[in-house]
């Protein structure tokens, strides 16, 4: 049998690129022909605040943080058409996954990578000014069309956040997944272990889940310090809800 390898990273096509029905184009740059990498998990995705929040954590407090949020939830491409809020998350598995797939998506800003790299498929991206209540501008809102991890710890950290272990293969899994044996409950952005009017079931015994995630949900709910927010784990599971 030939060895392959496991490491993956994960591509959001954002609501810029399905507005401007450049799915097809990302997907054929990223092609196994171009890149050797495979499909291991893809999704139409709803994004809702607590999903936006956590995706972009390491932006809160910078002045575009708020436009990020609306930008990838699809209110601005699609701010009177609700029914189109949605990006198109997906996993590619192969060889060097993280270092292809961002050297084909290129720099941030769409004009630098105009300027850097002609033909990478961010400089076919945009920039809108971002202005103050009176008007002034104080930033610029980057529609860059897709989101690539940018390492391999950023890569199964957002791995773990926008997908559940069924949702790809097992034999395609590239973390530890275990069997959940408790319920886990969800309401006013809190964990519960008991049922209550409102409270939405997330996980109960027998269903399967990231390792990393049922440990932390048994952290969090002895009151400990945990790898991560209960936030980053619900997430996945209030998707499309
Ligand atoms: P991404 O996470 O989307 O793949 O982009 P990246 O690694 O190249 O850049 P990152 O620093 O992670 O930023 C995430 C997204 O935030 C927006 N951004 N705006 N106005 C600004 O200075 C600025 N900086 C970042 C972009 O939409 C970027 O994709
Ligand atoms: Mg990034």
């Amino acid at each position: 049998m030939q060895s392959y390898s496991q490491d993956q990273t994960l591509i959001l096509i954002k609501p810029d690129a399905l507005k401007n029905s450049l799915t097809g184009y990302v997907l054929s740059q990223l092609s196994e022909f171009h890149t050797g990498l495979r499909f291991a998990g893809i999704k139409i995705v709803h994004v809702n605040t607590m999903l936006a929040e956590e995706h972009y954590a390491e932006h809160k407090g910078k002045v575009f943080f708020p436009s990020l949020l609306e930008y990838i939830m699809g209110n601005i491409h699609y701010a009177n058409e609700p029914w189109k809020h949605r990006v198109i998350a997906i996993v590619y598995q192969g060889p060097d996954p993280v270092k292809k797939i961002r050297g084909l998506v290129g720099p941030t800003n769409p004009l630098v990578a105009r300027e850097e790299k002609p033909g990478c498929i961010r400089a076919l991206g945009t920039l809108a000014p971002l202005k103050d209540e009176q008007g002034k501008i104080v930033g610029e809102r980057m529609d860059n069309l897709i989101h690539a991890s940018a390492t391999d710890e950023e890569a199964e950290r957002e791995i773990k956040l926008w997908f559940r272990p069924n949702d790809i293969p097992p034999s395609m899994h590239a973390y530890p997944v275990d069997t959940c044996t408790e319920y886990y409950y969800f309401k006013d952005n809190t964990l519960r272990t008991e049922h209550e009017p409102g409270s939405t079931c997330f996980l109960a015994p027998g269903n399967s889940a990231w390792k990393s995630d049922l440990e932390a949900l048994q952290a969090l709910n002895q009151g400990k310090p945990a790898s991560c927010s209960v936030e980053t784990v619900v997430a996945k599971y209030l998707v499309n809800n």
